[in-house]
């Protein structure tokens, strides 16, 4: 009689009760030994009858299976949730930063040099440095340093006709005097008019005389003259009358002097 090694009649009983069939136990030698090698070519039969073999009730781990309970539609619904990807997660973190930036280039943007900027070149550009020097410490013409200019021109609307006209258009058209202290006029100083400089530009240059003559002790007149300054940089077509009157009936002084307050 032929000796069947112990581990292959252990492996053979295993794999019996396994698939369900009775006792590998304690039958003859010869039965055994047939089995043994059934046995040892089933393990590749059985991974390839692997879902026939799900369907069989006595296999403990597939029976556990069905019996699990459905996830709850929450847990489903947040399982089939759409994923931001990892990688996204910055680009998300950054997006009111962004906005910020993208809403602050919808404002027109500062194109070149502001008024105040125009007024020095065209000050210097126009011959009125030469006359007045080049910081308004006077020449040929009167200073309109320490305050000057003020004294002199109280509310720039004088201040820019005074320009427009110079010595001969003013004795023409107001009289023999000129400004607040009635100065006589001397004559020497040219006009300007509206062909060699638009009113923009005039009012830049205005704007930049009562820079160099100090602080305007008027706040309003200078509220008043930074706003139509502005109003003409971004509308250079207007007179300044225009220009006045549109930023008058915006409500921009008024704005202006509270924004100052
Ligand atoms: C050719 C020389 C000359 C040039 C150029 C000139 N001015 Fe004059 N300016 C004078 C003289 C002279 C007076 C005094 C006029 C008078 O008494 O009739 C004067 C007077 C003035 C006054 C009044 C001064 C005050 O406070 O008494 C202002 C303001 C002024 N000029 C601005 C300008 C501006 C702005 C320009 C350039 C756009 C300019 N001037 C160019 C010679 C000049």
């Amino acid at each position: 009689m032929t000796e069947i090694p112990e581990h292959l009649l252990e492996r053979s009983r295993a794999r019996r009760a396994a698939m369900g069939g009775g006792d590998g136990g304690a039958g003859d030698g010869g039965g055994d030994a047939s089995g043994a090698g059934e046995s040892s070519a089933a393990p590749a039969t059985t991974a390839a009858a692997a879902p026939a073999a799900a369907s069989m009730p006595a296999h403990p781990a597939v029976a556990e299976e069905p019996s699990a309970p459905p996830p709850s539609p929450m847990v489903q619904a947040y399982n089939n949730r759409r994923k931001i990807p990892f990688w996204a997660m910055p680009v998300l973190a950054m997006i009111p930063v962004w906005a910020y930036v993208y809403v602050g280039t919808l404002e027109a943007p500062p194109e070149g040099p502001g008024p105040a900027a125009l007024g020095a070149e065209l000050y210097a550009g126009n011959g009125c440095a030469g006359c007045h020097g080049s910081t308004g410490g006077g020449g040929v013409g009167p200073a309109f340093t320490s305050g000057a200019i003020y004294e002199t021109w109280p509310s720039f609307e004088d201040h820019f006709e005074w320009v427009r006209l110079g010595s001969n258009g003013w004795s023409a058209e107001k009289g023999d005097t000129y400004g607040a202290n009635d100065n006589p006029v001397a004559g020497g100083m040219p006009g300007f008019a509206e062909e060699s400089i638009s009113d923009a530009e005039l009012i830049y240059v205005v704007l930049h005389e009562r820079e160099l003559g100090g602080e305007n002790p008027d706040t309003e007149d200078q509220v008043r003259l930074e706003v139509v300054a502005e109003y003409l940089f971004e509308h250079p077509d207007l007179t300044l009358e225009e220009a006045i009157e549109e930023a008058e009936a915006e409500g921009l002084f008024e704005l202006a002097a509270e924004a100052g307050e």
